[in-house]
């Protein structure tokens, strides 16, 4: 074990069965977690970047078995937020401190490509110095050219599993692995700062599956990744489906982290929702990102990916307040920045926009 974690250290290969292994858990973890704080410290210090997160619609044209808002869930809630709300929410945001907002949603084509660019560039021309996130799923190559022209710096779309055979487990007929694997690739070849990820214990995954997502990743080289622990939601199809493991999420950002010292790692909600200290456990193995949320109090629970979801009553500045002191006490420092990868060279495309 001593010896596959000082490869990765080092960043020497390791094998698909070495991943396995330490995915598997089946020692003592407590010397992986040291080695990935170690190397998150060398690059980025004790730094924990805040993205402020905007959740702008819950509708979704798509029917992921796993998520609470898929279209074929009647039961949900819907809104969608006004382009006035979204930027109150980021004004907001911004008087707080956040110098990153991301706009989140399902995919909702009520947001067509010219409304979204004119809040992108509404909101990095009143606020110059901030970096704007899209996460709005699939899109075509002209419109994440267009949002990217608007000025949006990164975009987050996890690939969810790498495996062909898994994905169509989650999700339907209509959607693609493919697509999405090609949309990451666009993203990239676009000059944005480009997110995947995974959830950890999604229904049928195993860490063969789990392997080959960070083989995937190796592939992309993101400069972000998010994973979080799959929770279930009673109105979907995976209603009865175990939760996934936070020991596994762990071990996970730790590995990540060993393998992709330099990338941007969040703490997600998830790993809150699932252990009370579920985030600065996340940032002692590693990840050195987490993303209040700034959505109006009013829709938090209609944005309900899973149940039980934290801090959907807290008011954005009281949510700031408690994962400041949260991230003290964990040892780290809530920093102000906008927080780019360590590489990333503002503005640089390898193509035309
Ligand atoms: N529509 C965009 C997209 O497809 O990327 C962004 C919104 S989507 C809800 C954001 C992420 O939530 C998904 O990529 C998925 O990994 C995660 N998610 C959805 N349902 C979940 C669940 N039941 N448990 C944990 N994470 C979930
Ligand atoms: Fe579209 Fe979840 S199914 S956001």
């Amino acid at each position: 074990m001593t010896e596959i974690i000082n490869k990765l250290f080092k960043g020497s290969p390791v094998s698909d069965d070495e991943l396995a292994y330490i995915i598997s858990g089946e020692y003592n973890d407590s010397l992986l977690f040291e080695k990935a704080d170690a190397v998150r410290q060398k690059v980025y210090g004790k730094e924990v970047f805040i993205r402020g997160l905007v959740e702008i619609s819950s509708y979704c044209k798509n029917n992921c078995y796993y998520c609470g808002i898929r279209a074929g869930n009647k039961d949900a809630e819907r809104y969608r937020l006004t382009s006035a709300e979204i930027f109150s929410c980021c004004r907001n945001g911004y008087e707080l401190g956040f110098r990153t907002f991301v706009l989140q949603g399902g995919e909702d084509d009520a947001f067509s490509d010219d409304i979204i660019c004119s809040l992108v560039s509404r909101i990095k021309s009143e606020f110059p110095e901030c970096a704007v996130t899209l996460s709005l799923g699939e899109k075509s190559y002209e419109s994440f050219a267009a949002y990217r022209k608007a000025g949006a710096d990164r975009y987050l779309l996890r690939h969810e599993t790498a495996d062909e055979a898994h994905y169509r487990m989650l999700h339907p007929a209509s959607m693609d692995l493919s697509h999405r694997k090609q949309c990451l690739f666009d993203l990239k070849k676009l000059g944005f700062q480009t997110g995947a990820g995974f959830m950890v214990g999604s229904p049928f995954q195993t860490v063969r599956e789990l392997v080959s997502d960070i083989r995937f990743l190796e592939e992309l080289k993101p400069e972000m990744i998010g994973i979080g622990p799959f929770i279930h939601h009673s109105q979907t199809p995976f209603a009865d489906r175990p939760d996934g493991s936070v020991s596994v999420t762990l071990r996970l950002l730790s590995v990540l982290r060993l393998m992709f010292p330099e990338v941007l790692l969040p703490a997600t909600t998830a790993m809150g929702t699932l252990s009370g200290d579920g985030r600065e456990r996340a940032l002692k193995a590693g990840a050195n990102v987490v993303m209040p949320n700034l959505s109006p109090v009013g829709v938090r629970k209609k944005y309900s990916l899973y149940e039980n979801k934290i801090c959907t009553g807290e008011e954005a500045a009281e949510c700031l307040n408690c994962l400041k002191n949260r991230i003290r006490v964990a040892g780290y420092e809530m920093s102000f920045s906008r927080g780019d990868h360590k590489n990333y060279n503002r503005g640089a495309t390898d193509v035309k926009i």
